[in-house]
């Protein structure tokens, strides 16, 4: 039986890349032969948009088969789990109604370690080496319950001005977190929507290279249309267009994760 590791991708900043790179670190671990199941954390169901149409999304949302129902009701995820049109790539869905997840959660017993209950089965049966969580852009119970449920944390940021701002709030809530959960690590930093030529680039970098103890990523991911493309599409950027500059960015980055997470 093979051992499943968990990895999230948090910041409480909007925009950073989160569901972009859980989509795509996911549909390029699937084609380098892992299995695995992503999880979407945000009422926005922009991952989960990744891979159907609104249409279907929200029709998932309706029939009671997504996240929030099975958080509402501390279940099991196994019931949850969707095939997306993939090989070795599921998917939980989101549900708009995930607005009201703090509200749902706040009056449960040991309410920030529900999500790593109902994954437990899911984990246990060995089916998956990976599972991917997006969370919302949020520091509050749900998220805390999405960290308390992973092994590793990746930190999308966006290479702009304000790329790294309010990073040092995200760095303390997985300080806290870690009290909670002490085998949390931080896996890495990925550097996000790049442009080479711009100052920011620079910046965010060196900033990054100041912080003691931080891993940041070799790879970085540019900024490249392709992705919207394929956003629009439904699609992971590889499965539209595989010669892109951002589904090589994304391959390569899937293989540093698999380096750098297998325990
Ligand atoms: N490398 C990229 N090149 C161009 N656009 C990107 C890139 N990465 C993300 N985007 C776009 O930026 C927006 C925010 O990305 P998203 O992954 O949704 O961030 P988050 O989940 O952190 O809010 C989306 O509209 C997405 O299409
Ligand atoms: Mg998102």
């Amino acid at each position: 039986m093979s051992q499943t590791t968990t990895i999230c991708f948090a910041n409480n900043k909007g925009g950073s890349g989160k569901s972009t790179t859980c989509c795509n670190v996911g549909y390029s671990m699937a084609l380098q032969g892992k299995k695995v199941l992503l999880i979407d954390g945000d009422m926005q169901m922009n991952l989960t948009l990744s891979f159907f149409d609104d249409e279907t999304a929200l029709e998932l949302a309706k029939n009671g088969k997504n996240l929030y129902n099975a958080i509402k009701d501390e279940r099991d995820l196994t019931p949850f789990v969707l095939s997306t049109p993939y090989e070795g790539l599921d998917l939980i869905p989101s549900s708009t109604l995930m607005s009201g997840i703090e509200f749902e959660l706040f009056t449960k017993w040991q309410r920030e370690l529900i999500l790593r209950q109902g994954l437990k089965k899911i984990k246990q049966s060995g089916q998956y080496d990976y599972i991917l969580i997006d969370a919302p852009p949020t520091l509050g119970c749900w998220v805390m319950n999405i960290m308390c449920a992973s092994d590793y944390l990746i930190i999308p940021v966006e290479a702009s001005p304000w790329g790294l701002f309010g990073i040092a709030n995200m760095f303390e809530f997985y300080e806290q977190v870690q009290r909670l959960s002490p085998d949390l690590r931080l896996l890495g930093i990925l550097v996000t929507k790049v442009n080479e030529r711009k100052n920011y680039f620079k910046q965010t970098m060196e900033t990054l290279g100041t912080l003691d103890d931080v891993p940041v990523f070799p790879t970085y991911i540019r900024t490249d249309s392709t992705i919207e493309w394929s956003q629009d599409n439904s699609k992971p950027v590889m499965a539209y267009k595989k010669s892109s500059r951002a589904a090589q960015e994304y391959f390569q980055l899937a293989k540093e994760v698999i380096q750098h997470a297998d325990r």
